[in-house]
């Protein structure tokens, strides 16, 4: 029997995405409230790492290699969980990778990368956990990790945007469906929060030196910004403890949130800036 304290102790947590960034220190977050976590990521070595860090504290996570764009490999992974460590109590649906460039540029090979990760993996995620979560019968919850660009406009951040927008409406429509089963939905719509994100965003139509310049510079800007990913993993156990529905999170994803309700014009004018 677990000894585990905290505010999710004896919880088991699945989080997508959780060797780096927001999901890494979700799971610590998660794992220092008591719950045992199941952490996968594309980067298994990633993974471990987060594991690694999590038994320092003597709590209980595992490590797994997970594409969540490949809907088959997902499948196969969620049957292994279930096998071996039971229904999540909650499930993070986190792994997303940046995308940016003229849409003109952007190839085919691209729009199927960027929405096979960031929506089509939210949507496995939810399917494959969340009926065996329903079927159950005692609740639980999911977390989709959109962004404020999924109401923040923006020239050269179609896709992304597009994708992180799909995903805050998938979650509205899930949060309903689930509603009666009580397993609650949460929408998580971080701003500029100092990860690894930006290192690795692809942009259409620009050499590898190019890129590496352009995201050099909004490296830099993130890192002035100054928000760092544990201050999201705080917030997204508020979010499940109090099953709130759309959670922006930083001032600026909280001030596009009120512009694009009460001054969409507002939001389009700025959009036509060259940020990105
Ligand atoms: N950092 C920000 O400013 C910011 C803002 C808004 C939204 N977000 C969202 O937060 C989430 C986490 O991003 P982050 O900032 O922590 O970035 P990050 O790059 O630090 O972490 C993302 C993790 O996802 C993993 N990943 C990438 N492709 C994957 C795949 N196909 N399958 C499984 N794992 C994969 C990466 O290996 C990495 O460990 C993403 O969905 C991102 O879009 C981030």
């Amino acid at each position: 029997m677990s000894t585990a304290q905290g505010d999710f102790a004896g919880q088991l947590v699945s989080i997508t995405g959780a060797g780096s960034g927001i999901g890494r220190e979700t799971a610590l977050a998660f794992a220092r409230e008591g719950a045992e976590v199941v952490v996968s990521d594309v980067d298994l070595a990633s993974a471990e790492e987060t594991v690694a860090l999590i038994a320092q504290s003597g709590a209980v996570a595992h490590a797994y290699r997970l594409d969540v764009s490949d809907h088959a490999a997902f499948e196969a992974f969620a049957l292994r969980v279930l096998a071996e460590h039971g229904t999540p109590d909650i499930v993070v649906n986190n792994a997303g990778i940046g995308f940016g460039g003229p849409i003109f540029d952007v190839t085919q090979a691209q729009i199927d990368r960027v929405l096979g990760i960031n929506l089509r993996g939210v949507i496995s995620g939810s399917q494959l956990f969340g009926k065996h979560m329903v079927a159950r019968g005692i609740g639980g919850h999911i977390v989709n990790i959109a962004s404020m660009a999924a109401y923040s406009p923006q020239r050269s951040l179609s896709l992304y945007a597009t994708s992180k927008a799909a995903v805050f409406m998938f979650s509205d429509v899930l949060r309903a469906e689930l509603h009666a089963a009580g397993v609650g939905v949460s929408t998580i719509c971080p701003g500029v929060v100092d990860t690894n994100i930006i290192r690795t965003t692809q942009i259409a139509g620009l050499s590898e030196e190019d890129r590496l310049a352009k995201v050099g510079r909004i490296d830099k800007l993130y890192k002035r910004r100054g928000f760092t990913p544990d201050k999201v993993a705080e917030r997204i156990l508020w979010a499940v403890k109090k099953n709130k529905s759309v959670v922006p999170v930083t001032l600026e994803a909280q001030l596009g949130y009120r512009q694009y309700r009460f001054a969409p014009w507002l939001s389009r004018l700025i959009a036509r800036l060259d940020l990105f």
